[in-house]
């Protein structure tokens, strides 16, 4: 489900890009991957993390893709004379348009929470991952995003969402092994799976 308008002066504000910059290295400090490797970020809205990921990866490709016509034309913008290579596409994150097993790392900020399918999400993440590449992840939960306030200003699918148990079970389910070191309170995860 796309992000609404008052969602969106968050995910395109500074203070936005502020937490995605300690995030990627945050996620660097924790789990590294070889540099020369192909990466995709899911729900990429304007696009801020792929040169942040390209600087803390040193990746051979970064792929990104949102499913709002209006955040991938912001992305695109941003790309524009930034290496390394890769694709800026309109596509779903619950059918991504990918082999299996042809990717390094899968990137999520924050957007598995807006799949009415999310398990179907997680899923799709675990069939282009090859075994032993990561899924570096920053999810949110219903206290966060559905709480007495939030619900009324910002627009997510109501029915069948998580909390972290079901999160980190789905996750299992699919084959992605929660690595040490993340870190989770009662509303948001952040960490590192790796590919059984
Ligand atoms: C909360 S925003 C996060 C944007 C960006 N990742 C960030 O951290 O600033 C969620 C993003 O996921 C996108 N999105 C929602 N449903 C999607 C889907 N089914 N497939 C791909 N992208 C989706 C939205 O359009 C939005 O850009």
């Amino acid at each position: 489900m796309k992000v609404n308008w008052p969602e969106k002066i968050w995910v395109n504000s500074p203070m936005r890009l502020m937490v995605q910059k300690w995030e990627t290295r945050f996620f660097q400090g924790l789990h590294d991957m070889p540099p020369g490797a192909a990466c995709l970020e899911i729900g990429c809205g304007r696009g801020a993390a792929v040169p942040l990921i390209s600087r803390w990866f040193s990746p051979r490709r970064i792929d990104a893709l949102d499913i709002d016509p209006e955040m991938v034309r912001r992305a695109m913008g941003r790309r524009r004379g930034t290496t390394p290579h890769g694709l800026i596409m309109a596509a779903d994150a619950q059918v991504l348009p990918y082999r299996d097993q042809c990717l390094d790392a899968v990137f999520n900020f924050g957007i598995i929470h807006h799949l009415e399918r999310w398990k179907l999400g997680l899923e799709e993440i675990a069939r282009v991952l090859r075994k032993g590449g990561r899924f570096y992840f920053e999810e949110i939960y219903p206290p966060l995003y559905a709480n007495r306030l939030l619900r009324h200003v910002v627009a997510h699918p109501r029915e069948n969402r998580f909390h972290g148990p079901e999160f980190r079970a789905a996750m299992d389910h699919v084959g992605l092994d929660l690595l040490q070191g993340y870190h989770e309170s009662r509303f948001a995860i952040l960490g590192v799976a790796v590919k059984r």
